[in-house]
């Protein structure tokens, strides 16, 4: 699920039957919530996943025209990886952000024998030492959001799990028990995080789940969920590779016939920033400073963060070849953004933030076109922007952009508004989200 650049309630429209006593039908396409009932996609509560059981209904349905290769270029924490290899499908996915990359590679073990992986686990588990414990190395965030005692817990889980990996060369076992760690440490914390994983120091939240439990249960639940997919088809094994979708380096050409995909909107959503928390924690980064090197800079430009590096040369990435298609009216809503920039405080560069995305957008239909077939199909969720209150119709865009570097034709099909909620808004733009077709 995406948030809109200023909304970060989305206000979901609930379609109410009235008078024939129909349950309210809500779209949950674009939510992970689903998800969180899901054996291996529960692992990791990736609050930009979209919906695996209507992933599935898209891989069967094409399936049932003939063999499917199925590609997600922004594969975020696997949703459609996993998915593929339930429905017996070929399924490949790249993904650019390193710390989400080594999350959803760590799902895909999850075919290594679940006694083995209880084994590992508990035997770290019952290395923690929780007296000498020094904690105070650790970055400020990390202080923040743990109390001693817990953060003693977590260092003694961290630095056994550590030890083990150095000594022992079985890298599935030691991966998933990485990522067992990974996933508890915000049910540990007694601080907010928000709809979006944003950590916010200055809110409580009332349950906080001590580490060793939350270690263990959290194990249980994987070897669990790994002794339940082991009944369930098998499928050949997805792979996700760390890479950029600008390029598609690793998918063979005509490879795909089915694309489904979320990528980063053009709403200002740092996608480095959402997992500060863990990378701080496992020493990756320091501090907010570190995310731009560590994470941001492999991205699609997506957020005012990274956008502004190039403030400078805006108006000659505007001019790009790949961006003619719709040159003129990127440049007029540039233009607009610029100025409406120099009337608010922040002073947002919100038109380096459009003119980048959409020249990175093109570049990864150029290399989309390359690696489907010409029969592909292809399917986006998305949704539009509004920053400052000036409309970017992001899907038209995109759909020209596609069809521009040579795909045959777009549709888009709404699936629920957004913005539609006047209340707290800073501005009244109705905004969209919804399915981006395009045909090979
Ligand atoms: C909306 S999320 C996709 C979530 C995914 N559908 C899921 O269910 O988990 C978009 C993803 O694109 C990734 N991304 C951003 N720039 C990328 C790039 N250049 N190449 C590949 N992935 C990228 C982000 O890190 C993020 O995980």
């Amino acid at each position: 699920m995406q948030t809109g650049l200023v909304d970060s309630k989305v206000a979901v429209e609930q379609k109410t039957l009235e008078g024939i006593g129909v349950a309210p039908v809500v779209d949950t396409t674009s939510t992970f919530s689903d998800n969180l009932s899901l054996p291996i996609h529960r692992w990791f509560r990736y609050s930009a996943g979209f919906s695996a059981l209507w992933v599935r209904k898209l891989i069967n349905q094409e399936k049932a025209k003939g063999p499917v290769n199925v590609l997600d270029p922004f594969a975020g924490s696997g949703t459609v990886l996993i998915e593929g290899e339930l429905c017996d499908a070929k399924a490949a996915g790249i993904e650019a952000h390193p710390f989400v990359a080594r999350i959803t590679k760590t799902k895909l073990y999850w075919r290594e024998n679940p006694d083995d992986f209880y084994d590992y686990a508990h035997n770290i588990l019952s290395k923690t030492k929780v007296q000498e414990r020094d904690i105070s190395g650790y970055p400020k965030l990390i202080h923040q959001c743990f109390l001693p005692e817990n953060l003693s817990k977590l260092d003694s889980l961290r630095r056994a799990w550590e030890a083990e990996a150095a000594n022992n060369v079985n890298l599935p076992l030691s991966e998933l028990t990485w990522l067992a760690l990974v996933s508890i440490l915000r049910s540990c914390s007694p601080v907010g995080t928000a709809q979006w994983q944003y950590v916010l120091p200055n809110k409580s939240k009332a349950k906080v789940i001590d580490p060793y439990d939350a270690f263990e249960s959290r194990v249980r639940l994987m070897a669990q969920d790994m002794r339940v997919r082991r009944r369930q088809p098998l499928g050949p094994p997805a792979t996700l590779y760390f890479g950029d979708a600008r390029d598609c380096i690793d998918i063979p050409d005509g490879w795909a016939n089915l694309v489904i995909t979320s990528p980063p909107y053009a709403n200002n959503y740092d996608y480095a920033d959402s997992t500060r928390l863990e990378m701080s924690f496992f020493g990756e980064i320091e501090g907010w400073g570190d995310l731009h090197n560590a994470v941001r800079k492999y991205l699609i430009r997506s957020c005012t963060q990274h956008a502004a590096k190039h403030n400078k040369e805006v108006y000659t990435i505007l001019k790009e070849p790949l961006l003619s298609p719709i040159g003129e009216e990127i440049s007029e809503v540039c233009k607009l953004l610029d100025a409406e920039r120099a009337k608010h405080g922040g002073q947002k560069p919100y038109h380096t933030l459009i003119a980048t995305y959409f020249s990175d957008m093109a570049k990864m239909w150029v290399a989309l076109r390359r690696a489907t077939s010409d029969d592909s199909s292809i399917c986006f969720v998305i949704g539009d922007s509004a920053p400052y209150g000036i409309y970017v119709p992001v899907h038209k865009w995109l759909g020209d952009l596609a069809v521009a570097a040579g795909f045959k034709s777009y549709s888009f099909e709404k699936t629920r508004d957004r913005n539609v909620k006047w209340k707290n808004r800073k501005h009244r733009i109705p905004l969209c989200e919804g399915h981006l077709w395009i045909k090979g």
